[in-house]
């Protein structure tokens, strides 16, 4: 009798033990377990706003994953080309920092919060969540707060440092400054006769063309 009790309570403990919670993907250094599945957490992250368009221009452009090119049959232009390639290998290749890291050299890394904001969205299931904003923030316009995080998502992959697209420099204050001040940038976010800037479109949002538009008609402020 007691026997049969102590076996039922091992069974009943090794049962328990092996029965995991599903654990999102874990990062240690350069090691990313992706044998198991993330766990999904709140919808927080919008597809057409935040994500494509950084993908877009990190990893979209001529010569990389645009429809023409297709580096390795891999087009990164829209929700199905992303998830074509998979949530875990875009993981890998924004968080390693070896063998095949993309963006490739010379091309600069993404940086530690279009990372944090990739890996978000991975983590919510990666869905092609869509949003429209409805109040736009037009008060106090300033390089950090307002165009930074527009140059950011829609204009630094191809306008860098080793990456200067046209010649243009887009990832700080200084050559941004000076883009938007020679007439250039506006030019190019309104299709006023210049080259249709984000190359490939679609076009910013009329909230971000307004908030350029202000920037640079008070002199824009850092
Ligand atoms: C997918 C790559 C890509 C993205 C994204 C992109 N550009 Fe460009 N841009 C280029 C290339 C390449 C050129 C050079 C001209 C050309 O090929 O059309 C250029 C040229 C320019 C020029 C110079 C135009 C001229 O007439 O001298 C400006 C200004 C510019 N881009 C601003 C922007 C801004 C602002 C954004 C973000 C809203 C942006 N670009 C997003 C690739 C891109």
């Amino acid at each position: 009798m007691k026997l049969s009790y102590l076996l039922i309570a091992s069974l009943l403990v090794i049962t328990f033990a092996t029965c995991k919670h599903e654990p999102s993907y874990k990062i240690t250094g350069n090691i990313i377990d992706t044998t198991t599945k993330p766990t999904l957490v709140n919808d927080s992250i919008c597809f057409n706003t935040q994500i494509l368009p950084l993908i877009k221009a990190s990893c979209a452009q001529t010569g990389c994953h645009d429809a023409i090119t297709r580096e390795e049959g891999i087009v990164l232009d829209s929700y199905n080309g992303i998830k074509a390639l998979g949530t875990r290998d875009l993981m890998k290749y924004i968080n390693l920092s070896y063998g095949k890291v993309m963006p490739p050299l010379p091309q600069p890394r993404l940086d530690a919060a279009s990372k944090a904001l990739l890996n978000k969205w991975i983590g919510e299931g990666a869905k092609n969540r869509i949003c429209t904003p409805t109040v736009c923030d037009t008060v106090n316009v300033k390089y950090t707060t307002h165009i930074a995080p527009i140059m950011n998502i829609y204009c630094k992959g191809c306008h860098n440092t080793s990456n200067a697209g046209g010649a243009v420099n887009l990832d700080n204050y200084t050559s941004t400054k000076t883009c938007t001040t020679t007439g250039k940038m506006i030019c190019t976010i309104t299709t006023n006769g210049c080259a249709i800037m984000p190359k490939g479109g679609p076009s910013l949002s009329k909230c971000d063309i307004r908030k350029i538009q202000i920037w640079a008609a008070t002199d824009c402020p850092q």
